[in-house]
């Protein structure tokens, strides 16, 4: 009976592996071609055809002559699981690449008015850890040599933390993570679920480097005689290894999931590491791609990440970000970003973070005066900004 089940699940999803695996030589036999997902299915409650139908008497005759399964049933596990069946050993090698991208939605005509400016997301959210950072963490980690008894320290608005703490659990280092107030609480959840030292800092969303709050703090861990080099900073602020993580995984992933056929590239601005990343490798494929930044409209925001860098003093601007490969900057309010998300969630069905609503506000404001494809970063998900949302959710 659970071969029945089988069938189904492995119908579509995983027919490739599937099929794959049968031309290997598992024992299981196609008798004559018919899939049960082809067949007329009888019961009218479950009419959408995937296969997937109550166990009854009929289904039961209809699928039992297509496919004799009882050999796979008794294949050995090592036929069944091959290496490329998304069976891993550490939660690192689910980080994304190019061979295995983050997937990209089309949004349709309910949520993106405009005929002939098509917008992909492309949904950072799916990551292992949650969110666009874990591609840094992942970069950034492999880039970092300890010694022992050494342990990482790391200013963090959430994200990068998150993702650092997870990849420094699977790896055995002790990680303290420094967090500005203002920092949704759901993430410092997430921190204390993953058991993250947190040192919790009077600060901004976004610090002012070098010397305020929770940079200011990671800083004197990482300089100060008084821990005797006890501490090491990824610091994604500076680190070109968060570009490169972008460069090499983000932008090429990209460029194959269009076939090139890309017009406009918005993301919003943090570190600056994925516009920079990105944006250098897309630039250096086709150097008419407009690279679009997204930033808080003003310095106190409610868009966690993210950093408003119009009028920031040259001294304070992230030294990773290029400016350079800006050919536009589009400022957005909380309330514009927010109730973006929310509309997409309602019209769409995806549940993304505040950053990810301001820079679909943006891309559909830009919309209306342009044709072509666009390619948008969603850097994360609902599930942290819980509590944020629900200020707009009444309007
Ligand atoms: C949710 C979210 N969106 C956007 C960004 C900005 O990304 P970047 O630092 O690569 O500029 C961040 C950075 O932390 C983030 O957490």
């Amino acid at each position: 009976m659970a071969a029945l089940y089988l069938v189904p699940y492995l119908e579509g999803r995983r027919e490739d592996a599937f099929e794959s695996h049968l031309r290997k030589g598992a024992s299981a036999e196609i008798s004559d071609g018919v899939r049960p997902a082809q067949q007329p299915v009888d019961d009218h409650r479950c009419n959408w055809n995937t296969g997937i139908t109550k166990p009854s008497a009929v289904n039961v005759a209809h699928i039992g002559p297509l496919y004799r399964l009882v050999g796979l049933m008794n294949a050995r596990v090592e036929e069944i699981f091959r290496d490329d069946d998304q069976v891993f050993d550490s939660i690192a090698d689910l980080i994304p690449n190019p061979d295995n991208p983050t997937p990209m939605l089309r949004l349709g005509p309910r949520f993106n008015p405009h005929a002939g400016y098509e917008i992909l997301l492309k949904l950072e959210g799916m990551n292992p850890f949650g969110s666009i950072k874990d591609r840094t963490a992942y970069f950034m980690l492999k880039g970092l040599h300890l010694k022992e008894g050494q342990s990482l320290v790391e200013p963090s608005a959430g994200n990068t933390g998150i993702a650092l703490t997870a990849l420094a659990n699977a790896q055995g280092t002790p990680i303290e993570i420094a967090v500005p107030e203002g920092v949704p609480e759901e993430k410092k959840a997430l921190l204390r679920l993953l058991g993250a030292e947190l040192i919790e800092v009077d600060d901004e969303l976004c610090p002012i480097f070098p010397s305020e709050g929770a940079r200011g703090v990671v800083k004197s861990m990482v300089e100060s005689e008084a821990y005797g080099g006890q501490y090491v900073s990824p610091n994604q602020y500076e680190s070109e290894l968060n570009v490169a993580a972008h460069y090499h995984t983000t932008g090429p992933e990209i460029w194959r999931q269009t076939n090139g056929n890309i017009d406009y590239f918005f993301a919003s601005i943090g570190t600056g590491g994925t516009i920079s990343g990105v944006g250098r490798f897309l630039k250096e494929m086709n150097p008419n791609i407009r690279i679009i930044g997204v930033e808080p409209d003003k310095r106190h925001h409610r868009l966690s990440g993210l950093k408003r860098i119009t009028d920031l003093p040259e001294e304070h601007f992230p030294t990773i970000l290029d400016r350079e490969l800006l050919d536009d900057l589009v400022s957005v309010s909380d309330e514009e970003a927010f109730k973006a998300g929310i509309r997409l969630a309602r019209t769409e069905g995806v549940m993304v973070g505040p950053t990810t609503g301001a820079v679909l506000h943006a891309a559909i404001e830009s919309g209306a005066a342009d044709t072509g494809r666009a390619v948008l970063i969603s850097a994360d998900n609902a599930a942290k900004y819980i509590s944020d949302y629900a200020r707009y959710l009444d309007d």
